[in-house]
């Protein structure tokens, strides 16, 4: 597990993380599982790196704690916090947009 609040605070010692959380985040039931959602969330982490218009350095979201969606936001680099809220209902994961503009560079 990454130590997100580590590795931001050790950047800039600062208290605060510039992040943007995505809430209710859902694809149509028919279409599920065909490569919408993967879609939709890179359009959404290039969206934030575009010219670095909002200054964010994370997306965050609180995942519903299931086999299928913890799996797709795994397959899609997201990153859990904490192991702490490992049996609630949901679980917050972390997606480090600086990391993903570093490795786009390199290509
Ligand atoms: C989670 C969700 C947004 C993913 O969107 P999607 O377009 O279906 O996902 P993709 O097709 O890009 O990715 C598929 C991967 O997601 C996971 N996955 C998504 N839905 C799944 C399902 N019903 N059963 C099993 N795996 C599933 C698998 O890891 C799958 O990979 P695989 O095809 O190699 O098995 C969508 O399934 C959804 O809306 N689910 C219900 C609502 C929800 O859980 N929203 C998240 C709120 S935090």
């Amino acid at each position: 597990m990454e130590p997100f609040l580590q590795v931001y605070s050790n950047l800039k010692r600062r208290k605060d993380n510039p992040a943007v959380k995505i809430g209710r985040f859902g694809v149509n039931r028919k279409y599920q599982k065909t490569g919408i959602g993967t879609e939709l969330l890179t359009y959404i982490k290039m969206f934030f790196l575009d010219n670095n218009k909002t200054g964010c350095r994370f997306i965050t979201l609180d995942a519903y704690n299931t086999p299928e969606t913890i799996s797709f936001y795994e397959k899609n680099s997201f990153i859990f916090l904490t192991e702490t809220d490992k049996n609630e209902k949901t679980r917050l994961m972390y997606f480090n947009l600086k990391r993903f503009a570093d490795s786009a560079n390199k290509t």
